[in-house]
């Protein structure tokens, strides 16, 4: 880590690299992402657009460390600080994710036996906020996406593809954060609660938030976007 000036972006990615080797077939190698890069500053929301397959989930992983890109660099800027996550520890990056990154992926992963509330109230939990306060916020945005409040005590395991989507969504935007990433967080959304996604990143990025997104939607792309790049 070394200090930053407030004249630097949020967010610096530098020449990434990914190819795929598959090695159940004849190692065929391809190459996904090819010198990949981009800077955003606070409060600005970069959409990566392009058709299914053009490694825009690929390029959203590696900014939050879920893939390793063969070369490049992202560097985070915030609280005066700059962090490289490919060359922080395992430690770094935890911290980093758990405390300033928020995601959505395009599916839940759903965890048996645990409530809609307590996975969305959870990452408020894990940095040691006060659980009762914690839930409250969880049913205030729970409330916001129309999840009814019957739902709240059971496991989002047998919710439905759009229910399951909100409790993601719920939880990646119940802690304030300098980075949000989001997969395709409104496709199997109707449109009133598009709207109140919407709401939310807006908010977000009033805040400083810098956003990068996938969007199924034109219209929430048109939106959103001060960038776009087309893979
Ligand atoms: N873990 C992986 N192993 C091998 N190939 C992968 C892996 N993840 C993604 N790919 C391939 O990389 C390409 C881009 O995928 P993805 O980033 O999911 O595209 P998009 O999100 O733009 O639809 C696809 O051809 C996909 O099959
Ligand atoms: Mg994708």
């Amino acid at each position: 880590m070394n200090n930053a000036t407030q004249l630097t972006p949020a967010l610096e990615v530098k020449n990434i690299t990914k190819t795929f080797t598959l090695h159940q077939q004849q190692g065929v190698a391809y190459t996904v992402l090819d010198d990949f890069s981009f800077s955003l500053n606070r409060g600005e929301c970069l959409v990566l657009n392009g058709p299914s397959g053009q490694g825009k989930s690929t390029a959203l992983k590696i900014l939050y460390a879920n893939y390793l890109p063969d070369s490049g660099e992202v560097w985070f800027h915030f609280n005066n600080h700059s962090v490289e996550l490919y060359s922080s520890n395992t430690h770094q990056v935890v911290y980093l994710r758990e405390n300033h990154i928020g995601y959505v992926s395009q599916f839940l992963r759903v965890i048996p036996r645990v409530s809609a509330l307590d996975i969305v109230a959870e990452p408020l939990i894990s940095q040691g906020f006060d659980e009762s306060a914690s839930r409250d916020n969880a049913a205030e945005l729970l409330t916001r996406l129309n999840i009814p409040e019957k739902l709240w005590s059971l496991s989002p395991y047998t919710f439905s593809g759009g229910e399951q989507q909100r409790i993601n969504i719920a939880r990646g935007f119940i802690k304030p954060v300098p980075f949000l990433f989001l997969d395709e967080p409104t496709a199997s959304l109707d449109e009133k609660n598009k709207q109140v996604v919407l709401e939310l990143i807006n908010e977000f990025k009033q805040n400083g938030t810098a956003v990068v997104g996938i969007f199924h939607d034109a219209d929430i792309r048109q939106d959103l976007a001060d960038k776009i790049i087309d893979l």
